[in-house]
């Protein structure tokens, strides 16, 4: 079984810190991108069962009705699990309630909101083109179609920000019961208007201290903190992104995506002329043994749980202990072995960096 990613890079609006593949939504150049998502699928795709299906951007609801209902009839292309989960990426600016109508009626049962944080001032700052206001509309707005599988983007360490401000945006999230929070601490990308304006990092003590809060106070109102930066309600973890954790098969349709099938990582172009020209792979490489076993630990490690040691012998016929030089990293705790995993103790999660550097030639 595997996973599908699809990318829509059209966003009706670039925020200041985002270096990712998205260009301007243009109506025509999204009609011709849709025609080639659509053949990119039909010759890649090999008929497996789908478990989960994860439509980001970029910013897929920038896209007309007419245009979605296009794109949903894509992935009707593919095979799907029973048991399926269905995320769409959707921005409060032009998520409407005939979008999200739409969404159900094809069968979406998650949304990711790109929210960043409750506070106008920083919604500015970020260049986002919605309010918190509409940022709340959306997701009451969700909830009255029974779509409860809610996702959030919540950044930290923005420029000047509080620790203050951050237990503002958190109280925020548990009023509106969300059921998943995705943080991601503020990088200043090159080429982006942040970076070109010279904005300053913030302190890194205040953003451990961030992070630390955000973890103490979602812990604290029974959010299970499952992934590095994600947390969860019991039973709301995001499949498709543990399915990258576990290191298991995934395709990445559309421009500038990454996937992994059959032991084969593979990236799409960045350029959408050869993109629409049929010209859809940027690179691939066939993945040694040793390469695979070295992406199993790193990825698994980001996991709280870490990585099952008897599901790393039933994949590569060998243990952990024995595939890798772990005994200094159990021994000065940088590690621990409960027996059943091996996981980075919860202190140390901040630094995990300089842990999975172990795990690289
Ligand atoms: C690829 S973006 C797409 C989501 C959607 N287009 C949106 O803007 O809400 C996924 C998330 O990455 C985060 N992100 C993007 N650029 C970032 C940066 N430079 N630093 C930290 N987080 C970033 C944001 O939280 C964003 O919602
Ligand atoms: S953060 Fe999202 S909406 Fe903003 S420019 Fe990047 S992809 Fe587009």
């Amino acid at each position: 079984m595997s996973s599908v990613y699809i990318h829509i890079p059209f966003c009706t609006n670039i925020c200041s810190y985002c270096d990712f593949c998205k260009m301007y939504y243009n109506e025509e150049i999204v009609d011709s991108y849709l025609e080639a998502l659509e053949k990119e699928i039909k010759s890649c795709y090999k008929n497996e069962l789908i478990k989960t299906i994860y439509i980001g951007g970029g910013t897929p609801s920038s896209l007309t009705i007419k245009q979605l209902n296009k794109l949903f009839n894509i992935t009707k292309i593919f095979k799907l699990d029973n048991d399926i989960e269905f995320t769409i990426e959707c921005n409060p600016e032009n998520t409407t309630d005939d979008k999200l109508q739409l969404f159900k009626e094809n069968g979406i049962n998650r949304l990711s909101i790109g929210i960043q944080t409750f506070n106008n001032n920083y919604l500015k700052l970020l260049n986002r083109s919605h309010t918190k206001e509409q940022a709340v509309e959306l997701i009451n707005n969700a909830k009255k179609l029974n779509i409860n599988n809610i996702s959030i983007d919540l950044m930290y360490g923005l420029p000047n920000q509080t620790i203050e401000e951050i237990a503002d945006d958190i109280n925020e999230i548990l009023k509106l019961n969300i059921a998943h929070i995705s943080t991601y601490s503020l990088i200043l990308e090159e080429h982006t208007k942040l970076y070109i304006d010279n904005i300053k990092n913030i302190d890194d003590d205040l953003e451990y201290d961030m992070y630390k809060l955000i973890i103490k106070e979602l812990q604290a109102n029974n959010y299970i903190h499952y992934e590095i930066s994600n947390f969860s309600k019991a039973g709301y973890e995001s499949k498709h992104n543990l399915n990258y954790w576990n290191n298991n098969n995934y395709y990445g349709f559309g421009l500038g995506s990454h996937g992994y099938i059959d032991n084969i990582r593979y990236e799409n172009t960045r350029s959408i002329n050869k993109y629409l020209n049929g010209e859809y792979l940027y690179q691939k490489e066939q993945l040694s043994i040793k390469t695979t076993m070295q992406n199993e630990m790193i990825l698994g490690l980001r996991k709280i749980s870490g990585v099952n040691k008897q599901a790393f012998i039933n994949k590569y016929n060998k243990p952990i202990e024995e595939a890798f030089a772990i005994n200094t990293l159990l021994s000065t705790n940088q590690l621990i072995d409960n027996s059943n995993n091996i996981y980075i103790p919860e202190d140390k999660l901040y630094v995990s960096n300089d842990i999975l550097i172990n795990f690289i030639d």
